[in-house]
């Protein structure tokens, strides 16, 4: 009778294993290496098997990693862009083979979105607007000009074009906010350093601020700015993004003034995504997590607290 043979076939179904193909696009901080554990551990926790891949910044290698996943037919593929064009291609594959994707901390820019299911990650405009509101409050008596540099992260990536607009949109209200420099650091501390150095040198003793798009180029600045025996958080005011462990503890030291909180532990929201998606739910086309930013004022009671 037809309806033991619904029910033999839910219970197969929901015992068959499911198979995520994970193209992570590399291991350039440790928000990233977080991000990394956290899809780890969630795949075992949830009991899918999970095919990783890291792309070491690369965009070729994340193709090549989805064909791949095509190739062994794995039920869903995630993918963490390292930039957000050039995508419509590979995904438009992926679809022609029938998996669904699902997008995971950066954004891609595509016209036709029905190429993904759905895009869990930060709102990382909005985390450019909380750095500048911070800065906004942080300089209220402070008369101008007030000269800002800042540390972006990689070119056309979402975080980077996201930080910097918002970011600007709120500063613009203050015409005396002047930002002096703006280059690309890759999110990693040696390019932060680097960059920050070459700051320094250009801009002498204009520097009151820096924004930097993640913590481990502020780690990277830091060091360039106590080479230069200025003091860092003092003489040159820092607002970083992520949230780290080590940022706390910058903070605590009175050398990063604030952090704009950005989550990389999205393991088990993505594995309830794919469950959600083999068990045929719709999903929303956007899942943001709440995020909150620190300042020194509050980093000696968190620091221990951060789980990365
Ligand atoms: O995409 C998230 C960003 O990428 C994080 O801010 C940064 O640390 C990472 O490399």
């Amino acid at each position: 009778p037809v309806g033991i043979v619904d029910s033999n076939i839910e219970s197969i179904q929901s015992t068959r294993q499911i198979t995520l193909g994970y193209s992570q696009l590399g291991s350039e901080s440790d928000w990233r290496r977080a991000n990394t554990a956290s899809v780890i551990e969630s795949a075992k926790e949830a009991g899918i098997t999970l095919l990783f891949e890291n792309a070491e910044q690369s965009q070729e290698k994340q193709f090549e990693a989805i064909r791949s996943f095509i190739q062994q037919k794995v039920d869903v593929i995630a993918i963490s862009p390292v930039v957000q064009s050039g995508w419509e291609p590979i995904l438009l594959e992926v679809k022609q083979a029938g998996i669904p994707v699902i997008i995971s901390d950066r954004s891609v820019n595509v016209s036709d979105s029905s190429l993904y299911v759905t895009f869990i990650g930060s709102d990382f405009y909005d985390e450019g607007r909380k750095a500048g509101k911070y800065l906004l409050d942080k300089m209220k008596d402070k008369p101008g000009p007030i000269g800002i540099v800042e540390l972006q992260g990689t070119i056309d990536s979402s975080p980077t074009v996201d930080r910097k607009n918002g970011f600007r949109e709120i500063i613009a209200s203050r015409s005396d906010l002047k930002i002096l420099k703006s280059r690309p650091a890759n999110f990693t501390l040696e390019e932060g350093k680097r960059v920050m150095e070459s700051f320094l040198e250009e801009q002498n003793n204009d520097i009151d601020v820096l924004f930097s798009h993640n913590d481990d180029m502020a780690l990277g600045a830091i060091e360039a700015i106590e080479q230069v025996g200025l003091r860092p958080g003092i003489d040159i005011v820092i607002i970083s993004v992520d949230g780290t462990r080590k940022s706390f503890e910058m903070m605590v030291e009175g050398k990063i003034n604030a952090v704009v909180e950005c989550n990389p532990l999205l393991g088990m929201n993505l594995m309830q995504a794919v469950k959600e998606i083999m068990g045929g739910k719709n999903l929303p086309k956007r899942i943001v997590l709440p995020e909150s930013i620190y300042t020194q004022a509050v980093a000696e009671r968190e620091v221990n607290n951060r789980k990365y």
